[in-house]
């Protein structure tokens, strides 16, 4: 019987990634015995367009009749003016909050081929693996009260950042539990000499961590942090925070890793629902015009191939292709170093390097 999948590609290069993603799932799923059938939707800017809402509420119900979800990017210029509420970044918060999607996992891994196009130094990036379990349903993103207020010369505005103790709990659960996956140890990150939601995480994480003694656990300042990612990420295992310091470090991690457009995301619901997107954007910049890297959307097929289906050699294949892609020497425009002269690879042409690595 083949599996449900629900294909939201979004904006900007969303589609042309989403394209190439779904090619490599279809190919390696085969390989696994696993046949799917796609639905395609609009999510973000083009469904305001088409709908006027980034996200209806048909759409929800439908990645809820799913198995899973693949997602593209959303967001662009055309919709930059429009208050928050109908932007097309609205759509992507809505979907996470209605299908549960709390926790978060973006893996930052330096992949031997891509040591030099890493902004740090080769010994300094060399060997980077750590993995940010970002909360992803809860802090400032989707505190109350919330809002604009008064006219000019008078206003004012105000997100509030809360967290429950069962939110805190979960998610430190999730991190803890990939620890175990991994080299056993987790990094909380907060801001707890200054935030009172970050003092009850402190808490909450180090109660739920007496439940994982074989895990060693660290708390590290956000602002610290940030500056240690960049000194000596080799340091960090697991990192587990809040909505708002996840969004920020994982995209700095994605930097240290070379390039945004390698890193694969899995936002997962409690019993294991999951949507699977890229870290990056939707670079309207070079939508369109086959120049974007589809190697994050589609390791995050092989996120989802193995944490929807626990596919995991198949998703162990996908890596592979990818890694052999690399190590061939062929690089997207985004992976090429100033001043390098290689050959850029185009979005379409990137897949298909990564089917017949596949094959
Ligand atoms: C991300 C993005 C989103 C976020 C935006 C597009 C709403 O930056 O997934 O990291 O802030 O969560
Ligand atoms: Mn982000």
């Amino acid at each position: 019987m083949a599996e449900k999948i629900i294909l939201l590609p979004g904006d900007g290069i969303g589609p042309e990634v989403t394209e190439q993603a779904r090619l490599v799932l279809e190919k390696a799923g085969a390989k696994a015995g696993l046949s799917f059938e796609f639905e395609e939707e609009l999510i973000g800017g083009c469904s305001i367009d088409a709908h006027g809402t980034p996200l209806r509420e048909e759409v929800i119900e439908k990645c809820r009749g799913s198995r899973s979800v693949l997602l593209g990017a959303v967001g662009g210029p055309k919709w930059d003016d429009m208050p928050v509420d109908v932007r097309p970044e609205k759509g992507l918060l809505a979907i996470r909050k209605a299908l549960g999607l709390f926790a978060n996992l973006r893996p930052a891994q330096v992949m031997p081929a891509l040591v030099n196009a890493s902004a740090l130094r080769p010994e300094i990036v060399e060997g980077v693996d750590m993995l940010v379990v970002r909360e992803l349903t809860g802090g400032i993103y989707f505190g109350e009260p919330r809002g604009r207020s008064g006219e000019k010369g008078n206003r004012s505005a105000v997100n509030a950042m809360v967290y429950d103790e069962h939110e805190v709990a979960r998610i430190t659960r999730v991190a803890f539990e990939q620890a175990r996956l991994r080299r056993h140890h987790v990094t909380h990150v907060h801001k707890a000499n200054v935030l009172d939601v970050s003092q009850l995480w402190m808490e909450v994480v180090d109660e739920v961590a007496k439940e994982y003694p074989d895990v060693e656990l660290a708390h590290q300042l956000v602002d610290s942090c940030a500056m240690l990612l960049v000194q000596e990420p080799k340091r960090f295992d697991v990192i587990v925070t809040g909505n708002l310091f996840g969004d920020i470090l994982s995209d700095e991690a994605a930097m240290i890793t070379g390039s945004l457009g390698m890193l694969p995301s899995a936002s997962l619901a409690e019993g294991g629902f999951g949507l699977f997107e890229p870290v990056h954007g939707s670079a309207p910049d070079i939508a369109g015009k086959d120049l974007a890297n589809p190697l994050a959307a589609i390791q995050s097929a092989a996120m989802l191939l193995e944490t929807a289906f626990g596919a995991k050699e198949a998703a162990g294949a996908i890596r592979k292709a990818v890694t052999d892609v690399l190590d061939a020497g062929h690089r997207s425009g985004d992976l090429i170093l100033p001043g390098e002269s290689r050959e850029t690879v185009g979005c379409k042409r990137m897949g298909e390097l990564v089917l017949e690595a596949l094959a």
